[in-house]
């Protein structure tokens, strides 16, 4: 079995498609090719783990084949084990879940990994460290939000810093440790100087004209923090 797995280095962008115009999906993907980017963050919410509803496993399905990009899924979901399968089998490389949502993870974890896709963790602002420093081992990805989950567009919260770079030292090393919410310019710096190695961005890429020059900004202020 192929494992899914990225062979892209840090800093990675992950441009969050939440923030996209999902009236040209299609152009939006062929757009973030030509920028350069080969990740693509999918917000998954379901109006009950988050305060809003975005899309599912079938849009992902549908756009599978337009791009190469690696496809990191993120579940603001109650219950993703009932429908993991659906996020397998739309193509996602990435599957990443809440420990709010299943605070015992360990089997989830190992399902998605039986697949051949990477595992995924992540955890709220409010949440401390302790909650998923049990389950690390059997992370690809850990995601720290840095916002409260739910909607683009928000304000970074810094003291989720500390806490990444306590994840970030009980990690395994060839994990990588992702960031979600608010990162821009101004914020990326500090995010990459506590250990955070994948960035998502939504506002920060889409809300600009050009994604190329959107992303090389980002980049160039994650390698200055
Ligand atoms: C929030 C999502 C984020 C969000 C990022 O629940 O997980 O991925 O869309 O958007 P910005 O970059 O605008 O904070
Ligand atoms: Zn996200």
């Amino acid at each position: 079995m192929t494992i899914s797995k990225t062979t892209h280095r840090p800093p990675i962008i992950a441009p969050s498609m939440l923030k996209c115009d999902f009236g040209d999906l299609r152009g939006e993907l062929a757009r973030l090719d030509a920028a350069g980017s080969n990740w693509a963050h999918w917000d998954v919410m379901d109006g009950h783990f988050v305060p809003n509803l975005s899309y599912g496993a079938l849009l992902i399905q549908s756009v599978r084949p337009l791009t190469k990009a690696f496809f990191d899924a993120h579940l603001m979901i109650s219950d993703p084990a009932k429908y993991l399968d659906d996020y397998i089998k739309a193509g996602c490389d990435a599957i990443t879940f809440h420990i709010e949502a299943v605070p015992a993870p360990t089997e989830l974890l190992k399902r998605i990994r039986a697949a051949g896709r990477q595992a995924g963790l992540a955890i709220n602002p409010g949440t401390p460290a302790d909650k998923i420093e049990p389950f690390l081992a059997d992370c690809d990805l850990v995601l720290v939000m840095s916002v409260e989950p739910g909607f683009g567009g928000q304000k970074f919260m810094p003291q989720v810093l500390d806490k990444a770079r306590t994840i970030r030292a009980k990690m395994p090393k060839e994990a990588l440790l992702s960031i979600d919410g608010g990162i821009a310019a101004p914020t990326i710096g500090s995010a990459a100087a506590a250990g955070c190695q994948v960035f998502v961005a939504g506002s920060a890429i889409f809300d600009e004209q050009d994604y190329g020059a959107a992303m090389t900004h980002l980049i160039q202020s994650a390698n200055a923090g």
